[in-house]
């Protein structure tokens, strides 16, 4: 049984994040975890080439894959990660999913479970719309959604950080100085390994 991680990411954040995320569908008896990154535009492409930061994480990922439609239809679960762009996904990860009208007529992704995980600059930068705008097109696709219940430890808390119970969340900070916390990271990894244990249920 197969379980995807995709991301897309400028900076860096969002793939610390999916790396615990992949961590937590790993940690599942039985689960493969397989990580794969949403395709950059050439036009960004360019801004990258004089942003040092960008420019390393780009060339930190230059081994990942690219994620196709077999990758997304030969899953049995998936979650997906994004950084904000006002309040909503990213333009990269809504080409993915506008690319799936195929996967979507055949019902490839009808009945597997999803999670959603995002990196906002600030603590109210939309974190819970972000997490959202990726619902929404995963409902239509027929996924059975997962969020972050109260039950894992780290969530319940007033603290300067992320966890949602929409999704696995951090904060980069305006200059994006800031890593995710331990505790953004734990709380994606018990979304990775709860997308995995539901998969492994409800294939039977
Ligand atoms: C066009 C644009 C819009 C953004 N909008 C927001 C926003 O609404 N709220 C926010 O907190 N951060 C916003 N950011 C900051 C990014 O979300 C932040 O840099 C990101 O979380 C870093 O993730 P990454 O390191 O995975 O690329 C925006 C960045 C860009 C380039």
């Amino acid at each position: 049984m197969k379980v995807l991680t995709v991301y897309y990411t400028m900076h860096g954040h969002t793939l610390r994040m999916a790396e615990a995320v992949l961590e937590g569908v790993g940690s599942v008896d039985g689960v493969s975890p397989v990580l794969r990154r949403v395709a950059e535009f050439d036009a960004v492409n360019k801004i990258i080439d004089n942003d040092e930061v960008a420019r390393r994480i780009r060339e930190e990922q230059k081994e990942t894959p690219v994620c196709s439609l077999d990758d997304l239809s030969e899953a049995d679960g998936i979650l997906f990660g994004t950084p904000t762009r006002y309040g909503n996904m990213t333009a990269q990860m809504k080409q993915l999913f506008d690319s799936t009208a195929s996967l979507w007529q055949k019902g490839a992704l009808e009945g597997k479970p999803a999670g959603v995980f995002t990196s906002t600059a600030t603590t109210h930068g939309g974190q819970e719309t972000t997490l959202i705008s990726m619902m929404i097109p995963l409902l239509h696709l027929g996924m059975i959604l997962s969020g972050v219940p109260y039950s894992v430890p780290e969530m319940l808390h007033t603290e300067a950080r992320g966890g949602t119970p929409y999704g696995a969340t951090t904060m980069s900070g305006p200059d994006g100085a800031l890593q995710p916390t331990q505790e953004d990271l734990a709380i994606a990894r018990s979304l990775g390994r709860r997308v995995a244990e539901l998969a492994l249920k409800l294939r039977g």
